[in-house]
């Protein structure tokens, strides 16, 4: 029996709310389960810098879960997962992450990453950035997560926030491996 497919994804109160939701829109094309936790600045970035709202994220989710949520399966190393995403992840949850600070549950589903070695990418969004984040940043990389700033593409000639958008939703779906059935 092959084994089930599921991503943990955290979204947290960092800009770029819409790489979040392009790349639950592209997950669909997949056949992975997409637990997803947001925490409530998350939930007010997405409502003020997109067009969805927090609830339309239940649709493109397997489920969405509370930030206080600490009995959510994927609080446990226990619950199998092939790791997680944060996207966008702000300097605070960084350093959460960083520090081992797990007051939330998308820094514990982070935390479990790290500790049962598993694949972990932080999408942080911040610029410039100040010695504390250059600092985290370098913890979590020693931890063995991936650290994946959203940075503008050029080569790709895009023509609109749209195409980077998407040129930067496949770029997180190929470091996480995920293969899209539907490939456009
Ligand atoms: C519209 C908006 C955009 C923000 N953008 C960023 C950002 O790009 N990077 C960042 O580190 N914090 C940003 N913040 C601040 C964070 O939301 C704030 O530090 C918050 O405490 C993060 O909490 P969380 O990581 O638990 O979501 C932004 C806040 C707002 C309201």
């Amino acid at each position: 029996m092959s084994e089930t497919k599921r991503l943990v994804m955290g979204i947290s109160g960092g800009s770029g709310a819409i790489l979040a939701i392009r790349l639950l829109e592209m997950l669909q094309e997949t056949d992975w389960e997409v637990h997803v936790v947001i925490t409530k600045t998350g939930e007010q970035v997405i409502e003020h810098e997109t067009e969805y709202d927090f609830e339309e994220l239940h649709d493109l989710a397997t489920k969405v879960y509370a930030p206080e949520d600490f009995f959510a399966p994927f609080a446990s190393g226990a619950y199998a997962t092939q790791g997680m995403v944060v996207v966008p992840c702000s300097m605070k949850t960084l350093a959460g992450i960083a520090n081992g600070y797990s007051d939330n549950l998308l820094l514990r589903a982070a935390d479990v990453c790290l500790k049962e070695r598993r694949k972990l990418i932080l999408v942080t969004r911040e610029t410039p950035l100040n010695l504390i984040h250059i600092e985290n940043m370098r913890r979590v990389t020693l931890a063995g997560a991936m650290v994946l700033p959203p940075m503008l593409t050029m080569y790709t000639m895009p023509t609109s926030v749209d195409e980077m958008v998407e040129h930067f939703a496949k770029k997180m779906l190929d470091e996480l491996g995920i293969v899209r059935k539907i490939v456009g």
